[in-house]
C-alpha cells in the first residue's frame, strides 16, 4: 500500500475505433464533464489502443478528430482540461513498455475483455491486444492520476492497474505510483443494447439499431427508441420491479441518467405507464439532450485544423507532467540517462 499522498488528478480515455455511442456518453463522458470542476483532468483519445485491432488509417484519423469533437461538444473545455491524442504523448508507450515487464502473463490471461475481443481465435489476436491493459495502466500512471471515471466494463482493467502499480512499488522498494480509484457511478454505468438487454451497447455491434450514436439525428434517435425491445408489462413504480426485466431497466436507466434523476424518482413519475407512453417521452428527452451535442460536433468537424491545434497544445501541456514522471521511473529502474 502507498503511504505517500498524491495530489488528486483525473485521467480517462476512449478508443477512436468507431463513432461515440450513448453508452460512452452516459457511462463516461458525462462524468468527465462534471469532474472538470472537482480536480485537474486529462482526457485522451487512445489511438494506440485502437490499433490493437485493425483500423483503416483514414478511418482512424477521422474517428480521432470526431472523438475530440465529441468531447468538446459534450462540454469538456480545453481551457479547463488537458485533451490529448495518446500517440502524441510518447511517454504513454514508453511507460507501457516498462509495465509490460511488470505485468504477468497470467494476469493478462484472466482479462475478460481480451477473451471477448479475441474470440475463439486467440492465437491470431495481436500481441498489442493481449498487452492492452498494461498500456492502459501506463496511460493512467504516467500522470500519477488518482481517479479514473469509466463504465462498468473497465473495472477489471482498473484492478489490474492497481496491481501493476503495487507490484512496481514493491519490486523496486518505492512508493512512486498511486493506487488509483475507479469512479464507476450513476444510473448508466452499463448501458445495454436496445435490441438485447443482456448485451452491452457497443460501437462494434453489427446492428446499428442496437445503439444510439452521438451523430444520429432526431429522427434516427426517435426511431431506434420506438423500436427498442421491451416486454408487454407496464412500468413498475419501484426499482425492485425492474429486477427481471433487463430491457425495461435499461430504458429507465437511460432516462434517469439523461435527466440527472435517480431511478426511483423516474419510476415515481412514470410507474404504471405502458411503453407506448414512456418511449415517446424518452425519445423527446434523448433528442433534447443529444441534438445540441451532435450539432456542435458537426460544426467542429468543419474545422479540423482547430481540432488539431487543440490536440497539439494538449500534448505539450501533458508532456510537462509525463516527462518528469517517466524520467523518474527510468531512474528507479536503473536506466542510464
Ligand atoms: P472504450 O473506448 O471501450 O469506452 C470508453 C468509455 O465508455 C464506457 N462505455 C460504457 N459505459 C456504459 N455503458 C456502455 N454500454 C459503455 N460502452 C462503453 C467505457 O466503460 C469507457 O469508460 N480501455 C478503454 C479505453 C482506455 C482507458 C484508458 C480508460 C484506454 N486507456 C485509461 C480509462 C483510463 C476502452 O476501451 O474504453
Amino acid at each position: 500500500m502507498t503511504t505517500q499522498t498524491f495530489a488528486p488528478r483525473v485521467f480517462s480515455g476512449i478508443q477512436p475505433s468507431g463513432g461515440l455511442t450513448l453508452g460512452n456518453y452516459l457511462g463516461a463522458i458525462k462524468r468527465f464533464v462534471s469532474m472538470q470542476d472537482e480536480m485537474p483532468c486529462v482526457y485522451c483519445m487512445v489511438d494506440l489502443h485502437a490499433i490493437t485491432v485493425w483500423q483503416d488509417p483514414k478511418d482512424l484519423a477521422h474517428n480521432t478528430r470526431e472523438l475530440a469533437a465529441g468531447f468538446i461538444a459534450s462540454g469538456i473545455s480545453p481551457e479547463k482540461s488537458i485533451l490529448i491524442n495518446q500517440s502524441q504523448v510518447p511517454e504513454h508507450a514508453q511507460l507501457g513498455w516498462i509495465f509490460n515487464c511488470v505485468a504477468r502473463m497470467g494476469w493478462m490471461q484472466r482479462m475478460t475483455q481480451f477473451k471477448d475481443k479475441a474470440g475463439k481465435n486467440a492465437q491470431n489476436a495481436s500481441l498489442g491486444l493481449f498487452g492492452y491493459p498494461a498500456l492502459m495502466a501506463a496511460d493512467i500512471l504516467v500522470y500519477h492520476a488518482t481517479h479514473v471515471p469509466v463504465g462498468e466494463d473497465q473495472k477489471q482493467h482498473l484492478e489490474l492497474t492497481r496491481d501493476i502499480a503495487a507490484k512496481f512499488n514493491h519490486d523496486y522498494g518505492v512508493d512512486f505510483f498511486p493506487i488509483t480509484e475507479p469512479v464507476i457511478e450513476g444510473a448508466a454505468t452499463r448501458v445495454m443494447s436496445l435490441r438485447d438487454g443482456s448485451k452491452k451497447m457497443s460501437k462494434s455491434d453489427p446492428s446499428d439499431a442496437s445503439r444510439i450514436n452521438m451523430t444520429d439525428d432526431a429522427d434516427a434517435i426517435a426511431k431506434k427508441i420506438r423500436k427498442a425491445k421491451t416486454d408487454p408489462d407496464a412500468l413498475p413504480s419501484e426499482a425492485a420491479g425492474l429486477a427481471d426485466r433487463p430491457e425495461a431497466r435499461n430504458l429507465v436507466n437511460i432516462y434517469a441518467a439523461l435527466n440527472d434523476q435517480s431511478v426511483d424518482a423516474v419510476l415515481a413519475e412514470v410507474g404504471g405507464q405502458q411503453f407506448g407512453t414512456f418511449k415517446p417521452k424518452l425519445a423527446e428527452l434523448a433528442v433534447s439532450r443529444l441534438s445540441p451535442i451532435s450539432e456542435e460536433m458537426a460544426r467542429l468537424m468543419n474545422e479540423p485544423d482547430e481540432i488539431d491545434r487543440i490536440l497539439r497544445r494538449g500534448a505539450e501541456q501533458a508532456r510537462e507532467i509525463t516527462a518528469p514522471i517517466l524520467a523518474k521511473t527510468y531512474e528507479i529502474v536503473g536506466m542510464v540517462r
